[in-house]
């Protein structure tokens, strides 16, 4: 028996949870062959792994890269990173199935300008990721606003029934084409008028398809308590798994609730099947709220279309150049984004270590200065949160970016090293791994990710991209 690819000596972490183990792996036809002791097996590839960490390639649950696998394809922030499975249209906000009529409304404009937006059915958006072939694969959620968007004209209000109806039909088609769900993002003004029961009406149609529910929620700062009822209660009327995307205790007001948020987490977990994600960071990003304009913690503004000059600079800064107040200046940058030092350290590190929590980046791709996340979430959590913080063992944090998000996101034959499963790999030093990109240099990759495999094919080596590009759209 010859195999394509046999990966000798490796520390296996399987994803499961369950600590390293010594083992061989043999790959072909993109599977997983075997796993044990394989010492007189042959390949066309034989490579050693000296003892460094084998898992399966990280799940990137929460990403903006609805456009940018189209558009640039290579996706080296996330290959760089082990990940090898990116899931889109998160946050209320997709690619597909959109029909813009002028300029992408906000938050949709983090996706990419209105050219991006060439997809009016999820199998167009299929269509073209075949064309493009992504290095990474794809999963995809339907996005709430992008449907509000498809169908009303003013977003400032709830949807009117006859709106209802269009938006179902538009998210059951999707289903039947592919997606895994419903994402919101209550939290945007182009989602906040929408009602509970505008959101409950769409979630009955994934009822049938046995699709989630994803949600940035309604308030990330003192309501956050509500917000988290509102997802619950959608998630049980509908029957469907709940995920709360990059759950956290936004704003100085609400710091240290995060056993409370918790505490509802596993209420609700106790009678019905509810998750988080989280990136690695005690600071958010996203488009430039005014809302959340504050002087209780430091505000940096990452790009503005009629200032793009202003990009990585503080917004204390532009207002003392200006001389104007930070609302004013915040007013002249729109649109713009920015990232927000809002978050406190403890709670981070709270949500990040809890059993129900997954790793998602967020990352922003389009982003000219990006919130490190980008480039660095998935090797700041092996790195400095498990090995040199200690939060949780190794083998916890690869489970929590790859076995548990395969589980709760319906991925089949993923996130697990097992015999018979797509090779999706990362091949990584547990003592080198480590986040480069910070909040002053945010596009750097990480150093210690030797190896990663999609589908079998090996497709970044010795810190670049090398031409392999092997994902695939994977249909619920
Ligand atoms: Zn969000
Ligand atoms: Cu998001």
């Amino acid at each position: 028996m010859r195999y394509d690819t046999l990966i000798r000596n490796a520390h296996v972490i399987d994803g499961s949870n369950a600590p390293a183990y010594r083992a061989d792996v043999a790959v072909s036809g993109g599977r997983i062959e075997r796993i044990g002791d394989l010492r007189d097996a042959r390949a066309t590839t034989e490579i050693d792994a000296g003892g460094r960490v084998l898992a399966p390639g990280f799940i990137d649950v929460h990403t903006h890269d609805d456009t940018v696998v189209i558009r640039q394809p290579q996706m080296l922030p996330k290959l760089s990173q082990g990940v090898t499975t990116v899931i889109v249209g998160n946050c209320g906000i997709s690619a597909s199935p959109v029909t813009l009529r002028g300029e992408p409304p906000d938050p949709m404009n983090l996706l990419g300008p209105r050219g991006a937006f060439v997809y009016p059915r999820l199998r167009d958006y299929r269509a073209a990721l075949e064309v493009a072939r992504p290095a990474v694969n794809v999963a995809a959620l339907v996005g709430h606003t992008a449907l509000r968007s498809n169908h009303m004209d003013d977003l400032q209000r709830t949807a009117s029934p006859s709106e209802i109806r269009g938006m179902r039909q538009q998210l059951r088609e999707s289903l039947d084409e592919g997606a895994l769900g419903l994402s919101t993002g209550l939290a945007y003004a182009s989602a906040f008028n929408a009602d509970t029961d505008e959101v409950l009406q769409l979630a009955a149609e994934l009822t049938a398809f046995g699709a989630l529910y994803t949600t940035h929620l309604r308030s990330e700062f003192e309501p956050v308590l509500v917000a988290m009822d509102e997802a619950f209660l959608i998630g049980r009327q509908a029957q469907v798994p709940v995920i709360i995307s990059h759950l956290k205790c936004a704003g100085a007001g609400n710091w240290g609730r995060s056993p409370q948020l918790l505490a509802a987490l596993e209420q609700a977990a106790k009678t019905h099947a509810v998750g988080c994600d989280c990136y690695p960071y005690a600071a958010s990003s996203s488009t430039l709220d005014l809302k959340q304009v504050t002087d209780a913690f430091r505000i940096t503004i990452t790009w503005s279309t009629p200032h793009p000059s202003m990009s990585g600079r503080d917004l204390q800064e532009i207002a003392g150049l200006w001389g104007v107040s930070l609302i004013d200046a915040a007013k002249r940058l729109q649109p713009a984004g920015a990232v927000y030092y809002g978050m406190d350290e403890r709670d981070v590190r709270r949500i990040l270590a809890h059993p129900l929590s997954m790793i998602g980046s967020d990352g922003l791709p389009d982003d000219p200065f990006p919130h490190p996340r980008l480039w660095g979430a998935f090797p700041r959590v092996l790195g400095h949160f498990s090995r040199d913080a200690g939060l949780f063992p190794l083998h916890t944090a690869v489970h929590k970016m790859t076995g548990l998000s395969a589980r709760r996101f319906g991925l089949k034959e993923r996130g697990e090293l097992r015999e018979g499963y797509w090779a999706d790999l990362v091949l990584f030093d547990p003592e080198r791994v480590r986040d480069v990109a910070d909040f002053s240099y945010p596009q750097q990759a990480a150093e210690g990710i030797d190896g990663v495999w999609v589908n079998g094919v090996l497709s970044y080596q010795q810190g670049r991209a090398n031409g392999g590009r092997a994902g695939v759209f994977l249909p619920r």
